[in-house]
């Protein structure tokens, strides 16, 4: 797993610098900025799940190049806000102080929203028939915005302090989290002409696993070791947070999350194609320990 990912990191890297890097750049603080954050050493999870949905539909890996890279800046755009002191307010972050601390919290903002609009302006100049780049485009939007990764981030503010039902608690996480992980397999997916019922096994499989990687990401929170990790933890019990360990406790955290990937991986099992790799990412996000 771990040599698979690195490949699939190197490409991603080759790509993302070629997008975010200009001609002439003014003001140069932005554009560090930008930089800063999207190659401060994030695993390239939704990258790589795009690439990865793109190989299972037998095309060419490198079809789904452009919303692989517009995941990764909307990715980063959302941990850059995230780690603000109106949000987590935390000073590490993949290793490194957060942008805010780096760049003061108006660059920092700033970063955030230039890193947004980028992956539209990405998604949308890809080569591709102009179609499938539309499509790809709302699919991404219709995630990163309201009805996904933005509403899941007002819910995780709105109730932090007070406790949520189990029900809320999975929509909490599903938008917050699921949506991007979920847009990621469906938008490589388009890209490489799937079809409708193919979009929608995709869909389910990154439903599920979305879920099960924030799981893990709370249960990080309590077991993982801060210096893999390259965050602050053991935080979100005393900011209050709305977490699966808060709710069900480890152990049963844990079997919820196992559970999930089973059930993405009998989706999974479904598609007909080369999905060798995104097996492998599913057990990835149960194992994971960064
Ligand atoms: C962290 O995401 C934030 C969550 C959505 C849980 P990742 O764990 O994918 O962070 P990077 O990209 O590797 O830094
Ligand atoms: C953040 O969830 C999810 C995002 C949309 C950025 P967390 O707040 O738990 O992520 P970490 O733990 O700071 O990476
Ligand atoms: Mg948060
Ligand atoms: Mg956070
Ligand atoms: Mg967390």
């Amino acid at each position: 797993m771990q040599a698979i990912m690195q490949k699939y990191q190197n490409k991603v890297d080759v790509a993302l610098i070629k997008y975010l890097t200009q001609g002439r750049e003014y003001p140069a603080v932005i554009y560090r900025a930008m930089r800063y954050s999207v190659f401060a050493g994030g695993k390239r999870l939704r990258p790589i799940l795009a690439l990865l949905a793109a190989k299972a539909c037998g095309v060419p890996e490198r079809r789904a190049m452009p919303a692989a890279c517009a995941l990764e800046m909307i990715h980063t755009y959302s941990l850059i806000h995230d780690d603000l002191p109106a949000m987590d307010d935390d000073d590490l972050r993949r290793g490194k102080p957060t942008s805010h601390k780096k760049f003061g919290e108006a660059i920092a903002i700033l970063a955030g929203d230039a890193l947004l609009t980028k992956a539209f302006e990405t998604v949308l100049c890809a080569r591709v028939e102009p179609q499938l780049a539309v499509e790809a485009a709302s699919e991404i939007a219709r995630a990163s915005g309201v009805s996904g990764m933005v509403g899941g981030q007002a819910l995780d503010m709105e109730s932090g302090g007070k406790r949520l039902g189990k029900k809320e608690l999975d929509i909490l996480h599903s938008k917050k989290t699921g949506a991007l992980i979920t847009a990621s397999l469906v938008s490589g997916a388009i890209l490489a002409g799937a079809d409708t019922v193919q979009r929608r096994l995709f869909r389910n499989f990154g439903g599920k696993l979305g879920l099960a990687f924030q799981i893990t990401d709370d249960i990080l929170d309590v077991t993982g070791n801060e210096k893999q990790m390259g965050k602050r933890l053991r935080k979100d019990k005393s900011s209050g947070k709305n977490t699966y360990p808060a709710i069900y406790g480890l152990k049963e955290s844990r079997k919820k999350a196992e559970q999930l990937v089973v059930e993405a991986r009998a989706i999974l099992g479904k598609i007909k194609g080369d999905i060798s790799g995104l097996e492998q990412v599913a057990q990835f996000v149960l194992d994971r320990y960064r």
